[in-house]
């Protein structure tokens, strides 16, 4: 579990997240949502230590992240995994050694038990007869498995997302986000992820924070957001007129003025 306290962050004068408190539960995937600038990128980045906050706490697991030593610092990043926008993975490596690039930095195993875990990896995420290809050989959604592959590699207990479907056609982005669900939950990962993917809000959304010019403005889950009063939020969330429509027909629908409708259940669940 991560708990945010009141965090604060700012670049100059401009205060860019501003007061943002929040819990991240292990086994759930919770997501940061907002437009682009509303800060999700450098409310991540204060999470995994890239930056530091002005204000206010981070506290991994009852310990306060913010105040710790360098050893401290490095011992939590160690549980950490990263999954980065574009994947970034190193164009001249190829799969397996990116996949074993964190191995070479944290651990003292063997080459043989390397190569095992990686083989792991590689399987749990789906990838076969990849191994020796370079990024520039593969597909985005390929690219964003071995991001996953390297960012599981080390059996983390947190893991963040920075817009893991980026780039991603819809159905690729549901077997990407499908995965990360699957993996938060089987190892009981607390997962964070940066999205302004509405079918990932609908489909992964256990627990949803609504950032707003750098300030938590809604949180809930991917069963209450439609029913949520937040104007601010539903402009957000309802910017096409096919999901205003579908939110109407919902909300009709719960008031029993129309019949249920399996189709639009499916969409909106
Ligand atoms: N290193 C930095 N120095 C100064 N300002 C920064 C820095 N990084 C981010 N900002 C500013 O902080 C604000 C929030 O940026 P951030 O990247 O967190 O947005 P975002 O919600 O992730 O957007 P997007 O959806 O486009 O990725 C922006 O106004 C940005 O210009
Ligand atoms: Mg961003």
């Amino acid at each position: 579990m991560i708990e945010v306290n009141n965090i604060v962050k700012g670049f100059g004068d401009k205060i860019v997240i501003n007061d943002v408190s929040a819990v991240m539960e292990p086994g759930k995937c919770n997501l940061i949502i907002g437009s682009s600038g509303s800060g999700k990128t450098v409310f991540m980045k204060c999470l995994v230590g890239l930056f530091t906050p002005d204000r206010g706490q981070i506290v991994y697991q009852g310990e306060d992240f913010t105040s710790m030593d360098d050893n401290g610092k490095k011992e939590i990043r160690k549980q950490i995994g990263m999954l980065f926008q574009g994947s970034a993975l190193f164009d001249s490596l190829n799969v397996e050694q990116n996949i074993q690039f964190p191995l070479d930095m944290f651990t003292d195993w063997s080459t043989a038990e390397k190569r095992k875990r990686v083989n792991e990896v590689l399987a749990r995420v789906n990838l076969k007869d990849a191994n020796k290809k370079f990024p520039a050989e593969i597909s985005g959604g390929m690219k964003k498995r071995v991001g996953i592959a390297r960012a599981i590699v080390l059996n983390p207990k947190y893991l963040f997302c920075d817009e893991p479907n980026s780039g991603l056609d819809p159905q690729t982005s549901l077997v990407i986000d499908k995965l990360i669900k699957e993996l938060t939950e089987e190892y009981q990962i607390t997962t964070v992820i940066n999205t302004h993917d509405m079918n990932s809000v609908m489909e992964i959304g256990d627990k949803i924070i609504y950032m707003y010019q750098g300030h938590k403005e809604w949180e809930g889950n991917n069963k209450e957001i439609i029913f949520s009063k937040n104007q601010r939020l539903n402009d957000f969330i309802f910017a096409s007129e096919f999901l205003r429509d579908a939110k109407d027909m919902r909300m009709l629908e719960q008031a029993g003025k129309i019949e249920n409708n399996r189709n639009m259940d499916d969409l909106l669940k």
